[in-house]
C-alpha cells in the first residue's frame, strides 16, 4: 500500500479523470445504485442485444463496458467487514513502513536508511532480511479462529506486496517465495486451509501487479510499457497460477498505477476470471487495475488508502484502513499510534452507513504473531459487533446517513426498510433524531439493553430517552432501532 505515493497518485489520478467533485454526485442521478441491484442474481446489466450467454451463463468481453456491468455477488455488500494482512520480508526490518526497501532506497538519510545502516554489516542487501521471515510462531489456524471473533466475514492476505516475494511456492518467483527462503512453508496455502475447515469467512487474496525493482519490469517502464517483458513472463502466469492454485474468494489488485490496464493485460484477466476461472460465480475484485480504472472500473471501488467519503456513494466501495499508521508490522510503534475502539467503531459506522465495506489491517510479525494490541482491537470490534451487528451486517444505506439536528448519529436500515437503525457515536441521556418522521415509528429500542424506550414527538423528528448507562451492554457506539409502523 502507498503511504503518500498513493494519496498523490489518486490526486493526480482524480485531476486527470475530472472527478474531483466526486463527493458532491447528485442521488437522483444514480444509475449503478447497488441498492436497486438485485444482488442475489448475476444478471448482467449490459443491454439485452449485448449480452452473450454460455450454458445458461453470462459471458463478459474484455472490455470495460461490459466487465463493469456484472453486478457484485450479493455475499459481499452483506459481510461489511473484512480483515487485511500486510506479511511479506517487509516484516523483518518492521520499521516505518512494508515500502521499507524503496524508502530506504530513496536514501537521504532516512529513517529506513539508517537503521539498515547502524544495524547490518556494509552492503547489506535487502534479500538477506528473507532468511529471517522464518514464521516459527505462525498458526494460521490461531488466525482463523481470531478473525472469526472479531466479527469479520472475509479476509485479504498479502499473496506478493510491492517487494515481490511470494508467500506461496511461486513456478514464476524462483528463490523469492516463502518455500525456498525464509519459513520454508506455504505460508499462504495453509492459512486458506485454516479459514475454510474452521471458519465460514471468505478467503481472499492482495497482488500487487509492480516490483519495484524487478529487472523486467524496470526494462519495461524505461521503455513506457511499449515491450511487455515482464507482464508476459512473470505477472500473468503467476495471476493464472494463483486463482487456480487457491481459488480466492476477492482478487485484491494493487500496484498498478504506473502503467495502464492495457499493459497489465487486465481486461483479459478479469473476463477469464468472470467467464470460466474456478471462482466465476463468486469472485469480488477491485478497482487497482492499471492506471486509468481506480474508483472507476472493475469490482467494488477502494479510490483512496482509507477512503471515507461521510457521504452515500453510488457505487459500492470499501475503506481499506489501519489500526496502526503503517500497513505492515512496526516494532517502535507506541500505544498513541494505534487507532482507539471508540475511532475503530466510528469508523466502521460512518463507512457502513454510506454503502463501504471496512477492510481493517493487521500486520503480523516476521515469527508469524499478531500483537496483542491488534488481537485486542479485534476482539473489541467483535464485542461490539455481537451486540450491534443488527445494524451492519447485511443492512443497506438508508435516506439518511447521518443525522439531520444531533451531530455522530449515523443512520442504516434492513432490507425491507422496516426497521432504521440509528447508531450514536456518543452517549446522552436524551438525544434528538431529526432525520425520524414521528408518524413512522412505531417502537424504539436498543441494541443490548432491555425493553422498550420512551420516546416522543419533537419540534423536528423524535426525542429518545435512553437506559440507564449502566443497564446497557455496548461499551463504545450504540444502536438505537427504530421500528417502523
Ligand atoms: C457448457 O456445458 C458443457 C456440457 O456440460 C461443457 O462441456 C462445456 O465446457 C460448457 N461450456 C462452458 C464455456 O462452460
Ligand atoms: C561494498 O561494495 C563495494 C562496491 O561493490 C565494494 O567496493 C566494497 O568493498 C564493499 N564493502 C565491503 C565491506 O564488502
Ligand atoms: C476451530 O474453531 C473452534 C471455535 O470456533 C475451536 O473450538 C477449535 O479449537 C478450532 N480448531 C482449531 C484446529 O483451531
Ligand atoms: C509514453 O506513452 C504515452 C502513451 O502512449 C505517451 O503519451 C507518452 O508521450 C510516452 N512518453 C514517452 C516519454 O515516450
Ligand atoms: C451530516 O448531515 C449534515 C446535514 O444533515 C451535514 O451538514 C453534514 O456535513 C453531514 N456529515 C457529517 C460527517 O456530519
Ligand atoms: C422484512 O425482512 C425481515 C427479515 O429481514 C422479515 O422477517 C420480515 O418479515 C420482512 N417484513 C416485511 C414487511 O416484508
Ligand atoms: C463525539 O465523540 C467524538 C470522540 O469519540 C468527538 O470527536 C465528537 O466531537 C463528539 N461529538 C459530539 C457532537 O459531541
Amino acid at each position: 500500500m502507498g503511504l503518500l505515493q498513493i494519496v498523490l497518485i489518486s490526486l493526480a489520478t482524480a485531476m486527470v479523470a475530472g472527478w474531483g467533485n466526486f463527493q458532491s454526485y447528485n442521488l437522483e442521478e444514480r444509475d449503478l445504485d447497488f441498492r436497486d441491484v438485485d444482488l442475489n442474481k448475476l444478471v448482467s446489466k449490459l443491454p439485452l442485444e449485448q449480452q452473450k450467454t454460455v450454458n445458461g451463463s453470462i459471458l463478459y468481453d474484455p472490455n470495460w463496458e461490459s466487465l463493469d456491468a456484472r453486478p457484485l455477488p450479493s455475499w459481499y455488500d452483506e459481510a461489511k467487514i473484512g480483515i487485511f494482512i500486510h506479511w511479506g520480508v517487509f516484516s523483518v526490518p518492521a520499521v516505518r513502513t512494508e515500502w521499507f526497501w524503496n524508502v530506504w532506497k530513496r536514501g537521504n538519510s532516512n529513517e529506513c536508511e539508517m537503521y539498515v545502516l547502524n544495524n547490518f554489516k556494509p552492503n547489506f542487501t535487502y534479500q538477506e532480511f528473507a532468511p529471517d521471515f522464518t514464521a516459527e510462531f505462525y498458526d494460521p489456524f490461531a488466525w482463523a479462529n481470531l478473525f472469526a471473533r472479531s466479527g469479520a466475514k472475509y479476509v485479504v492476505l498479502t499473496s506478493k506486496h510491492h517487494e515481490g516475494y511470494t508467500l506461496w511456492p511461486s513456478r514464476y518467483s524462483w528463490s523469492w517465495n516463502s518455500m525456498d527462503v525464509g519459513s520454508k512453508r506455504d505460508l499462504l496455502g495453509d492459512l486458506a486451509t485454516a479459514i475454510r475447515e474452521n471458519t465460514t469467512l471468505k478467503f481472499g487474496l492482495y497482488h500487487s501487479l509492480y516490483e519495484w525493482y524487478n529487472p523486467q519490469w524496470m526494462r519495461d517502464f524505461a521503455n513506457n510499457f511499449t515491450t511487455t517483458e515482464f507482464v508476459d513472463n512473470k505477472i500473468t502466469p503467476s495471476l493464472y497460477e494463483l486463482v487456480n492454485t487457491y481459488e480466492p474468494e476477492i482478487f485484491w489488485s494493487d500496484g498498478e498505477w504506473d502503467a495502464p490496464s492495457e499493459y497489465w493485460h487486465a481486461q483479459e484477466f478479469l473476463a477469464w476470471l468472470y467467464n470460466t476461472s474456478p471462482v466465476k460465480d463468486t469472485v469480488v475484485t477491485n478497482d487497482r487495475w492499471g492506471g486509468d480504472t481506480l474508483c472507476k472500473h472493475g469490482g467494488y471501488y477502494t479510490c483512496a488508502d482509507r477512503y471515507n467519503p461521510g457521504v452515500l456513494q453510488p457505487h459500492k466501495w470499501e475503506n481499506c484502513m489501519t489500526l496502526d499508521k503503517s500497513w505492515g508490522y512496526r516494532k517502535n510503534a507506541n500505544i498513541e499510534d494505534y487507532m482507539t475502539p471508540e475511532k475503530l467503531i466510528q469508523t466502521i459506522v460512518e463507512s457502513v452507513s454510506c454503502g463501504g465495506n471496512v477492510l481493517v489491517n493487521v500486520g503480523p510479525t516476521k515469527e508469524g504473531i499478531i500483537s496483542p494490541v491488534q488481537q485486542e482491537r479485534l476482539l473489541q470490534m467483535g464485542e461490539w459487533l455481537g451486540i450491534n451487528g443488527e445494524a451492519i451486517y447485511e443492512s443497506v444505506p438508508w435516506l439518511y446517513q447521518n443525522d439531520t439536528v444531533t451531530p455522530d448519529v449515523w443512520y442504516t436500515t434492513n432490507k425491507n426498510e422496516t426497521k432504521v437503525y440509528a447508531v450514536l457515536i456518543n452517549w446522552s441521556q436524551e438525544v434528538n433524531l431529526g432525520a425520524v418522521e414521528m408518524q413512522t415509528v412505531s417502537a424504539v429500542r436498543m441494541l443490548g439493553a432491555e425493553g422498550m424506550l420512551l420516546w416522543s414527538g419533537a419540534e423536528v423528528g423524535i426525542n429518545v430517552i435512553l437506559p440507564a448507562l449502566d443497564k446497557v451492554d455496548s461499551k463504545w457506539a450504540w444502536t438505537l432501532v427504530i421500528e417502523k409502523v
